[in-house]
């Protein structure tokens, strides 16, 4: 099956665009020599990421888009075929992160909402928006952003010593769900339009750490908080003091795992081997033997048998 090689003057959308991971994307095709759509929820930066793009002579438009909201990704849809009449790859990477506390039952059910409209459900909206335009044009790629915490299983204890939430991962899992029944469909109908679930490696610095920041007011907290929000500076102190040393991966490494899959036509856009596939590994060991998940690590990569008199845990 032809894949799409040439992306030069191709067009590219990017949710969550205007920081992180997204922003990287966006100038990684840039530099390809596609035309770029950032879209985000946050008007200004997303507005300084698609200047900083122009000034690099690279041709690009910053659409303010929710992606929670299906009508604002179908607007979105719209003001890309208005202003570059095509769409080649999609990139439905928009993400918010680890904002709950405590033990999952204790979760406020405005971040569990929050957390499945953006993540889940925001995957869902870009797809259904985009994944006709492109069997329409009859090639294209869907770039869904995942992670291993989730994608591959829970980091369910936290870098801050607690339970870390279950919010996050869940909605990860279900973003590789989505994202293996989408391949599955698109080669049902014989279309050269392709999926592909990206799983950005290491250790990253984005706003993801602090998404709190901006918690929309339709998503409000409802209960009282105990413990302060999680900083990334906190995050790396824990790390530090636990001994390991924190060394950010760029995030031009993750665009460039974007664009060498997509020429690859890779369904897994995954770094090299690393560490955690280990837990693919024994995950996939312990289903097969019908044992214990002892393949569950913390967010420092050690097992629950190491870590659960540090982090005050019981095990059965
Ligand atoms: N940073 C990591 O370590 C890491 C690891 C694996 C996966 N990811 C995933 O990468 C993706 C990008 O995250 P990031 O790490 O660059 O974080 P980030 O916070 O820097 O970027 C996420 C962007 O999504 C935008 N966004 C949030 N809600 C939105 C909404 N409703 N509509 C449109 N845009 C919205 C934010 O404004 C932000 O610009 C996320 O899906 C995240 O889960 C991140």
């Amino acid at each position: 099956m032809a894949t799409m090689n040439d992306l030069q003057g191709k067009v590219a959308v990017v949710t969550g665009g205007a920081g992180g991971i997204g922003r990287a994307m966006g100038r990684r095709f840039g530099q390809e020599g596609m035309k770029v759509v950032l879209a985000d929820v946050l008007a200004e930066p997303l507005d300084e990421a698609t200047r900083a793009l122009a000034d690099d002579g690279i041709e690009a438009l910053g659409v303010v888009a929710d992606v929670t909201d299906y009508s604002s990704v179908e607007s979105l849809a719209k003001e890309v075929l208005d202003r570059f009449g095509a769409v080649h790859v999609v990139c439905n990477n928009a993400g918010t992160g680890a904002v709950s506390e405590g033990y999952m039952w204790e979760h406020d059910l405005a971040d569990w909402r929050w957390g499945i409209d953006v993540n889940v459900l925001g995957v869902i909206h870009g797809i259904k928006a985009f994944v006709p335009i492109l069997l329409e044009q009859g090639e294209g790629h869907v770039v869904n952003t995942c992670s291993g915490n989730g994608g591959f299983a829970p980091i369910a204890r936290g870098a801050m010593g607690g339970a870390a939430t279950a919010v996050y991962p869940m909605t990860k899992a279900a973003v590789l769900c989505l994202t293996e029944s989408l391949y599955t469909h698109l080669e049902m109908t014989g279309t050269r339009v392709r999926a592909h679930v990206l799983f950005p490696g290491g250790f990253l610095n984005t706003g993801i750490w602090e998404s709190w920041r901006h918690r929309p007011t339709q998503y409000a907290a409802t209960q009282e908080r105990h413990t302060p929000d999680t900083t990334l500076e906190k995050v790396v102190d824990r790390f530090e003091s636990a001994g390991v040393h924190i060394e950010f991966t760029p995030l031009e490494t993750v665009a460039d795992q974007v664009i060498d899959g997509i020429r690859a036509d890779n369904f897994w856009m995954m770094g090299p081997p690393a560490p955690s596939d280990q837990v693919v590994s024994k995950k996939a060991a312990s289903i097969l033997a019908r044992g214990e998940p002892d393949y569950l690590v913390d967010v420092l990569g050690k097992s629950a048998e190491n870590t659960s008199e540090s982090e005050g845990g019981k095990r059965r």
